[in-house]
């Protein structure tokens, strides 16, 4: 279910539902959760939206705490993983996994050899692939050598999954794989017109270190790139 369709099943944007998390109970505006998918576990929350009869309230007073039953014990399933991609065995799915998410601009596609040259991990949503993340180490955005650096050449999410939150999680795994790898700085790069991805690393505090002028093809357009230090 979708952070819109989730929307349309409450009958009041001010009702409070209740969330389950693996560990604990919350409450949250509806609005609140379509902010915090990811904090709430949004694919638990859709769960109960499914399951259950929402428990809805206007009256902060009466929102379900914890004396509640517990109902995590009765939901399914549904996990986020990251896995690294088998290469060449899976290289045609990461080429249509790219044509998918970069269609719009098919000269930014990489083909078999490009994959070949990074370490590429799927995204996915209870065993389905929503995400790819390519990465390199120890060089900048234009293959210059530089030590103690995380590359990362792509960041995907199917378009029916994007919006919800996913972009997010990607992103915070992409930070973590590189804290466990002992990374000084995290450097990408992206379409000088991609508003979507640079709010995205600028909220996760990326800042623009450059322009590259003529990078990409099809149409012409400079790089924008962006880092953040460890
Ligand atoms: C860029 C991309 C990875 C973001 O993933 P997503 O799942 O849509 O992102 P999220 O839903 O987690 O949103 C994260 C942040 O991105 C930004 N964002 C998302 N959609 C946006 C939009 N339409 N306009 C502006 N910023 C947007 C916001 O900062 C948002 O945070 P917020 O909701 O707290 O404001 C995804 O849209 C995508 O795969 N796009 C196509 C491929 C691409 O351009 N990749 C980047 C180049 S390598």
């Amino acid at each position: 279910m979708s952070a819109r369709l989730w929307r349309k099943t409450l009958a009041n944007r001010n009702d409070h539902v209740r969330c389950i998390d693996q560990s604990r109970s919350i409450c949250f505006r509806p609005s609140t959760i379509e902010r915090r998918i990811i904090d709430v576990t949004f694919v638990e929350a859709v769960s109960l939206a499914d399951g259950f009869r929402l428990k809805g309230s206007r009256d902060p007073a009466k929102r379900p705490d914890a004396s509640q039953p517990d109902l995590k014990q009765e939901l399914p399933t549904l996990r986020i993983e990251f896995s690294k991609a088998i290469v060449p065995q899976e290289s045609d799915a990461l080429c249509e996994f790219d044509r998918m998410v970069f269609g719009a601009y098919p000269s930014d596609l990489f083909d078999k050899e490009d994959w070949a040259e990074y370490d590429s991990y799927w995204m996915t949503l209870d065993g389905k692939r929503i995400g790819c993340s390519a990465l390199a180490y120890d060089i900048d955005f234009d293959g210059t050598p530089r030590p103690n650096c995380l590359y990362i050449a792509s960041t995907g999410i199917l378009p029916e999954y994007q919006g919800q939150g996913f972009g997010s999680k990607q992103k915070q795994w992409q930070i973590d794989f590189a804290r466990r790898r002992d990374c000084k700085t995290i450097v990408t790069n992206m379409r000088q017109s991609n508003v979507r991805v640079i709010r995205l690393n600028e909220k996760f505090g990326f800042t623009q270190r450059e322009t590259s002028p003529g990078y990409y093809s099809d149409p012409d357009e400079a790089a924008l790139v962006m880092e953040r230090r460890l």
